[in-house]
C-alpha cells in the first residue's frame, strides 16, 4: 500500500486503562505491515511529546502486550496548553516544543489515546494545525461522541467481582456494605457493575440521593427477610442538597471533603438506618487489570481503524463506537464535554423495574 503515512507517533495520557497496550499493538502492526510506516511511542503522555522523549515501536513483544494491563509507554496528566512557563528540559513553552518534536520526527500523524483531558488537548493541537487522531480510553465510559470507551468493560468485570465478594461479608455480618467505585463525574461504571452484581441500591452522580429515602428502601428490603444490603456508590455521587449547587460551588465544596463518597454514605446510612454499615473502596484495582477479551477486541478495532483514518487524512477526529460500529466524532465536538447517563437509559429503567433503589 502506498505509504501516505510514513512517520507516526503514539502517546497514552490520563488514567491508565486495560486495553491500552492492545490498541498500541493494533496501531503499530497496521501502520508497519500495511503502510510500511515507522512508529515512535512518546513516553508518559504529552510530557514525552513536549520533550521528544520516545521509544521506537519495534522489537516489542506484541503477544505479551496484547493482554497486558497498563501502558507500555507510561502516562501522565500533562496539559501543555495550560503551561505558564517553559519546559524544564527544552527551555521552550510546551506547545513550541511540540512543534519542534513534530518537525524533528517528520510526523505525519499523532495518535492520542486518552480520556476527556487528553481529547481536549488533542483538539487544541488539531486547531493549531497538528495532524492528530484520538482514541477513546477510560474505565469511566464518560467520553462524549462514543458509545463505548476501551477499559470500561474490564472495569465492570473487576468491580462486579469485588462487589460480589463484599456481598459475602455483608451477609455473614448482617451489615449494609457500601462499595465505592470509580467513574469520575459519571455513573456508568457504578450502574453497570451494580446491575451485574445485583446491588440493592446504586448511587449515581446523575441522580442526587436522599439518604432517608435510601435508608427506607434498604430497610424495606431487609424487613423482607434479607439481613444485609449492598449499595454501590459512584465516587462522584452527591446528595440532593449538593445537586442544587452550581458547578463552581459544588467543586469548592468537594475540594474541602475529608472523606470519599463511599465512606461518607456509609456513615450517613448507619446514622439514618441504625444498621451497622461499612464501606469498601475498590479504587485502582478497577484500572490495573488485564484487559477482558471484549476490551482487547474493541481496542484492536479502534487501533486498526485509527491508522486507516490517518491514511485517509481524517485528522482532528476521535475514533468512536456508534451503534455497534466504528465511526468518528470531531475532536472539537468532544473537547470540554463529558457523557453522563441519560435518564432514559434502558439499563437504568430495567434496574428500577427490578426494584433497585437510586436514592430518589
Ligand atoms: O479517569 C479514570 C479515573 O480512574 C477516574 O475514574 C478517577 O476518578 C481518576 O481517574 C483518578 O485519577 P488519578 O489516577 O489521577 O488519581
Amino acid at each position: 500500500m502506498k505509504a501516505s503515512i510514513k512517520n507516526i507517533g503514539i502517546l497514552t495520557s490520563g488514567g491508565d486503562a486495560p486495553g491500552l497496550n492492545a490498541a498500541i499493538r493494533a496501531i503499530c502492526i497496521t501502520a508497519t505491515e500495511k503502510y510500511g510506516a515507522k512508529v515512535i511511542g512518546f513516553k508518559n503522555g504529552y510530557k514525552g511529546l513536549v520533550q521528544n522523549d520516545f521509544i521506537k515501536m519495534t522489537d516489542l513483544n506484541w503477544d505479551q502486550l496484547l493482554a497486558s494491563g497498563g501502558t507500555v509507554l507510561g502516562t501522565s496528566r500533562e496539559k501543555p496548553f495550560k503551561a505558564t512557563e517553559p519546559d524544564e528540559k527544552t527551555g521552550l513553552m510546551p506547545v513550541d516544543s511540540i512543534k519542534e518534536t513534530f518537525k524533528k520526527n517528520k510526523l505525519d500523524c499523532l495518535f492520542c489515546l486518552g480520556g476527556n483531558g487528553t481529547n481536549t488537548t488533542a483538539s487544541l493541537l488539531s486547531d493549531a494545525g497538528f495532524p492528530v487522531i484520538g482514541l477513546p480510553k477510560t474505565i469511566d465510559n464518560d467520553i462524549y461522541g462514543t458509545d463505548l470507551t476501551f477499559g470500561f468493560h474490564t472495569a465492570i468485570d473487576v468491580a462486579t467481582a469485588g462487589i460480589n465478594q463484599i456481598r459475602t461479608t455483608a451477609k455473614s455480618h448482617g451489615r449494609i456494605m457500601v462499595v465505592e467505585v470509580m467513574g469520575h463525574k459519571a455513573g456508568w461504571l457504578a450502574l453497570y457493575a451494580g446491575a451485574a452484581a445485583g446491588a440493592d441500591a446504586i448511587l449515581l452522580p446523575e441522580i442526587p440521593y436522599d439518604i432517608n429515602k435510601l435508608s427506607k428502601c434498604l430497610q424495606k428490603k431487609m424487613a423482607a427477610g434479607q439481613n444485609y444490603a449492598v449499595v454501590v456508590a459512584a465516587e462522584g455521587a452527591m446528595d440532593t442538597e449538593e445537586g442544587k449547587l452550581d458547578k463552581k460551588a459544588f467543586k469548592k465544596l468537594r475540594a474541602k471533603a475529608t472523606e470519599s463518597m463511599g465512606v461518607r454514605i456509609a456513615r450517613e446510612l448507619e446514622e439514618a438506618s441504625g444498621k451497622e454499615t461499612r464501606c469498601s473502596v475498590l479504587g485502582y484495582t478497577q484500572r490495573g487489570a488485564e484487559p477482558s477479551a471484549y476490551d482487547i477486541i474493541l481496542s484492536s478495532q479502534f487501533g486498526a481503524a485509527a491508522v486507516e483514518f490517518a491514511a485517509q487524512k481524517k485528522f482532528g477526529n476521535l475514533v468512536a463506537w456508534k451503534n455497534g460500529k466504528i465511526d468518528v466524532t470531531p475532536l472539537s465536538e468532544v473537547a470540554g464535554k463529558i457523557k453522563p447517563i441519560p435518564m432514559d437509559d434502558p439499563l437504568l429503567q430495567a434496574e428500577r423495574d427490578l426494584g433497585v433503589c437510586f436514592g430518589d
